[in-house]
């Protein structure tokens, strides 16, 4: 078989983004799911786990059951655990990516399912949703399956790409919901470079959501 996967880091990114279609981009997931690490995976290089996690510290309790939504390879749970939170389910549609996940022992559960339809698990079932380097990918349906899931009281924390929130449909979602009385954000972190080194153009803020 051609192996599809793109020759540089660059290229892979743009080639998952640019999917025609939900199953698409799935499957050109797992294909790069065992490369992705050594691409992507560098805490030096891609910081927003680290600064997810740390925003995450800050208005979780550390018992807090966390969904990581579009988990990956785990670059978010162990980030998370590093910060202490030991109750991580990684949630993602790609199985080979959740593989790589499941290595690592972060997660006390690990669910392949598609975040943008409702999905298996009972309302109001999580403390927080916490979902990272999905703006451009994860439908925008899938906030309003987070606000499902969530408890009242609960957080959504988003690494959010402000352009991209927009364009991606992320703010007609919340802005419908936040005028149902849904939700409401909490914080919006300072914005930071999500790869300072290799894409310095891509900015990111970490934002905190209530859910009512
Ligand atoms: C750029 S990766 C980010 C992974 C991880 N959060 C990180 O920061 O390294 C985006 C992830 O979102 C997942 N994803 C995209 N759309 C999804 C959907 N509709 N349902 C579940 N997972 C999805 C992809 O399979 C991929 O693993």
């Amino acid at each position: 078989m051609v192996d599809e996967l793109p020759d540089t880091k660059a290229a892979r990114v743009d080639w998952v983004i640019r999917a025609p279609d939900n199953a698409e981009m799935k499957r050109r997931y797992d294909i790069w799911a065992k490369d992705y690490d050594a691409d992507v995976g560098s805490a030096e290089d891609y910081l927003a786990p680290l600064e997810t996690a740390r925003i995450a510290k800050g208005v979780l309790d550390q018992s807090a059951l966390i969904m990581d939504a579009g988990a990956g390879t785990g670059l978010v749970g162990e980030a998370l655990k590093e910060q202490g939170f030991n109750n991580l389910v990684a949630v993602d549609y790609s199985a080979q990516m959740l593989d790589i996940a499941r290595r690592k022992q972060v997660y006390t559960e690990l669910h392949t399912c598609d975040l943008s339809v409702q999905t298996e698990f009972e309302t109001d079932r999580f403390d927080a949703v916490i979902t990272c380097g999905t703006t451009s990918q994860m439908p925008s349906n899938s906030l309003r399956e987070f606000v499902r899931i969530v408890r009242p009281g609960g957080k959504i924390i988003f690494a959010a790409v402000p352009e991209l929130w927009v364009e991606c449909g992320y703010a007609a979602v919340f802005s419908e919901m936040r005028s149902a009385g849904h939700l409401d954000v909490v914080s919006r972190g300072e914005p930071f470079q999500m790869m300072p080194t290799t894409e310095p153009d891509f900015i990111c803020e970490v934002w905190v959501m209530n859910v009512n």
